[in-house]
């Protein structure tokens, strides 16, 4: 292997490429050698043995000129070993074979170009510039390519950073929406407590009116969200009794006319406290219409039907049954058998016949006993 870059200093300012030419023949070599180094190009000969391997594998160049027919390295195989190793670097082959078959073959195993021997100065000139400058978009399309990568790398690292701060976030408002919902529901069992503590006749009532108000909501199908109105709504659905005087809720004989139209204000009442929340204000809809009857002769407004909220529905059914159920001062709570029997005759006047059929079926009324059964440990 001989190592010539005798190319004067202004040349290789200009140009600082490197060309492997191999090839067996001397001659050959020698006239590929003169004619590169007057255009100003680095030349490094190999005769095509087998040390060419380590020779491409140790030393940078941008172009390489090698011979197809060799003694030791076939330039068939020199070809593959660029292909596989130096992928930006064109390969030109020296043929004395003017088959065309020949050519194609050359082409399709990835050589840029060919040329026939004995080599014309200007074809090979007109070659090697050609292959040069797709040697130099192959490298600037690798360089582009390696940048894309590292950039998509570097986009995927921080949607990755991202999405983990944005997770933390959302567990800690999912934390504090959870804290503030608790804190809620506190306030709202002490307001039930305290309008059961006005109503001797509703010791836990409205715990009881919970519990089955969620069994019925659930086999309705109800929301997340509409549940959650369902479960302030049965807790509060009496908090209008808070403006009602106490001889009249505790009174146990029959109410007068003025009494009992005192009474049947509640539900407004009830409504009015809680629209002064803004965000109660589905709730203070639904407590508004938990005495609404569905066939329309409920009060405050007569609604009937569909015009009645579902959970104002679901509270009207619970309460009858817990009103009937549980016991009160001056009388026990009456059997199951007489409170289903009851609340079935109702159905379709007072009480939405779909609600009661679930409640009927489900045994929704077995729920209360169970909480009743687990909340005293038995
Ligand atoms: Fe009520």
């Amino acid at each position: 292997m001989d190592i010539i870059g005798g190319s004067d200093d202004a040349s290789r300012e200009i140009m600082k490429r490197t060309i492997i030419v191999i090839d067996d023949e001397e001659p050959v070599r020698k006239v590929l050698n003169t004619h590169l180094l007057k255009e100003g190009y680095d030349v490094i000969q190999s005769a095509g043995d087998n040390a060419v391997f380590d020779l491409l594998r140790n030393l940078y160049c941008d172009l390489i000129i090698c011979d197809i027919t060799m003694p030791e390295a076939d330039g068939f195989r020199v070809l593959e070993f660029v292909r596989e190793n130096l992928d930006t670097t064109p390969v030109i082959m020296l043929t004395g074979l003017t088959d065309l078959s020949v050519a194609v073959d050359i082409m399709k195993r990835g050589a840029f170009d060919y040329v026939i021997k004995p080599v014309k100065k200007d074809d090979l000139m007109a070659i090697v510039r050609r292959a040069l400058v797709h040697r130099d978009l192959l490298a600037r399309n690798k360089e582009l390519e390696l940048e894309n990568r590292e950039y998509q790398g570097f986009l995927e690292q921080r949607v990755r950073e991202r999405t983990k701060e944005l997770n933390a976030k959302a567990k800690e408002l999912q934390k504090a929406y959870g804290l503030l919902k608790s804190t809620n529901m506190q306030f709202v069992n002490v307001l039930a407590e305290t309008i059961e503590a006005k109503d001797a006749h509703t010791r836990g009532h409205c715990n009881r009116m919970r519990i089955l108000c969620m069994e019925l909501g659930s086999l309705a199908g109800l929301s997340a969200d509409e549940m959650e109105v369902l479960e302030y709504a049965s807790l509060l659905h009496d908090l209008g009794k808070i403006g009602i005087a106490e001889e009249i809720l505790n009174k146990t004989g029959p109410l007068t006319e003025d009494e009992f139209r005192r009474m049947r204000e509640h539900p407004e009442i009830g409504e009015k406290i809680l629209q002064s929340v803004p965000s109660m204000a589905p709730i203070a809809k639904v407590i508004s219409c938990h005495h609404e009857n569905f066939d329309g002769s409920g009060y405050p407004k007569g609604l009937k039907g569909a015009e009645i909220p579902v959970a104002s529905r679901i509270i009207s059914v619970a309460d009858l049954y817990d009103a009937m159920s549980s016991d009160r001062p001056y009388r026990k709570g009456l059997p199951q058998n007489v409170v289903l029997r009851e609340m079935k005759r109702v159905a379709g006047s007072q009480l939405d016949p779909e609600v009661v059929a679930a409640f009927i079926e489900n045994r929704v009324h077995l729920s209360v006993r169970n909480e009743s059964a687990t909340a005293s440990g038995l």
